[in-house]
């Protein structure tokens, strides 16, 4: 059997989606091409408003279910185009689809992906491994993060302590304790990108603050900050995840309310940046004995955010996971064409000291091209 795999991600910015090409033949992975797809302004908006309750949600979502799919199967086509590889020689396409909701804890927790993987399959001619997070959540997990078990097979080095530190909407950490033994750790911190995004979209009308300029014209405001990391959800232990349905616009807003004095549009931005680098930062200086971070995800490319982590993270060397030989902007579709490996495999592709998960599962679901 083939190799080659296809891992298809977009996360909660809900910016479009990302499609990595690897190679699984050797011990670590080889990325032939990562490429992002936008959204259609109109899909990202539809998305966005099913990430919250609204009239004739059923259908809307029906609708969805079939458009991300098809920007999922097309971004999938052209890739292999533009490699002249054809279909045939796909092993498996993993799709991660689109979360519209984030609801993992108690009885009742659920998590809900959306871009129907049958369609993807018949449109790309490939077989499709999808829905992986709900096997964990039927296991009693969060549901995620999953890309931990992936940064274990081909991140831990034998004398460093690492963590992997992904920054798309929301902000995920793994921890890689050099010690094999040792188990590895990983879970959401908080906002990532979510919050800037949101507030900048608001006032600039753009859809992010590119490299951060917009935040350093303005200067973080200290109590607001400290008012902000009060927010529960910092304090929790672990496993634990979020997702939009806390960190929103107007949780801010509610914030920013109560808030006794003016603060400058900028200077809110600089602090969203700060409420993230701290969260993280605090989060990861109760991990043991961390060298070295490495960062992935969209808010690599933020200057000002870096910087910001630069400051908060003085007990550790901060690079981006490109000094690992995969780009920022490439992991986490790679986690994906992974996961497909892994169940291709039957290899687990939740590690439960993460997830909480009562047990070690193999993940997905599968949806045959024939
Ligand atoms: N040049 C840039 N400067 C600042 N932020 C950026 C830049 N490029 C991307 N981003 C941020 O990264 C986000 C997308 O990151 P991504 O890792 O794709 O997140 P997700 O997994 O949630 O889709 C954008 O919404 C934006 O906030
Ligand atoms: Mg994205």
């Amino acid at each position: 059997m083939s190799n080659l795999y296809v891992g298809l991600m977009s996360g909660t910015s809900m910016d479009g989606v990302d499609v990595a090409l690897v190679d699984f033949s050797k011990i670590k992975p080889t990325i032939i091409d990562c490429q992002t797809y936008d959204y259609p302004p109109e899909l990202a908006r539809t998305l966005n408003s099913l990430c919250a309750n609204s009239d004739n949600e059923v259908v809307t979502m029906g609708h969805a279910d079939r458009e991300v799919a098809r920007v999922f199967a097309s971004a999938v086509n052209d890739i292999l185009l533009k490699n002249e590889i054809s279909a045939s020689k796909i092993a498996a396409i993993g799709s991660h689809g689109q979360t519209i909701r984030h609801h993992p804890t108690g009885d009742d927790g659920f998590t809900l992906q959306i871009g129907d993987p049958n369609s993807i399959a018949i449109l790309t001619g490939i077989d499709v491994i999808a829905d992986f997070r709900r096997k964990d959540i039927a296991l009693g997990g969060q549901g995620a993060p999953l890309t931990p078990a992936f940064h274990q097979a081909v991140f831990r080095h034998s004398h460093h302590s690492r963590v992997i530190l992904n920054i798309g909407g929301i902000a995920n950490i793994t921890y890689i304790p050099s010690d094999a033994k040792q188990s590895v750790l990983g879970f959401d911190t908080g906002p990532g990108n979510t919050l800037m995004d949101a507030w900048c979209q608001k006032h600039l009308n753009k859809a992010y603050d590119a490299n951060g300029a917009w935040a350093a014209q303005g200067s973080h405001d200290s109590q607001l900050l400290q008012q902000l990391l009060k927010e529960p959800f910092f304090g929790l232990p672990a496993p634990k995840s979020t997702g939009r349905e806390l960190f929103h616009l107007q949780w801010l807003e509610k914030h920013l309310i109560d808030f006794p004095n003016e603060v400058s549009k900028e200077s809110v931005q600089a602090t969203l940046s700060m409420l993230t680098a701290c969260s993280i930062a605090q989060q990861i200086n109760q991990l043991d004995g961390v060298e070295e971070v490495f960062v992935c995800g969209g808010g690599a490319k933020n200057d000002f955010l870096m910087e910001c982590l630069e400051n908060e993270l003085v007990e550790c060397d901060l690079h981006t996971t490109d000094m690992l030989g995969i780009s920022p902007d490439s992991v986490e579709a790679v986690a994906f064409a992974w996961l497909a490996y892994a169940f291709n495999q039957d290899m687990p592709g939740n590690l439960p000291s993460v997830t909480g998960a009562s047990r070690p599962a193999v993940l997905g679901g599968y949806f045959p091209a024939g």
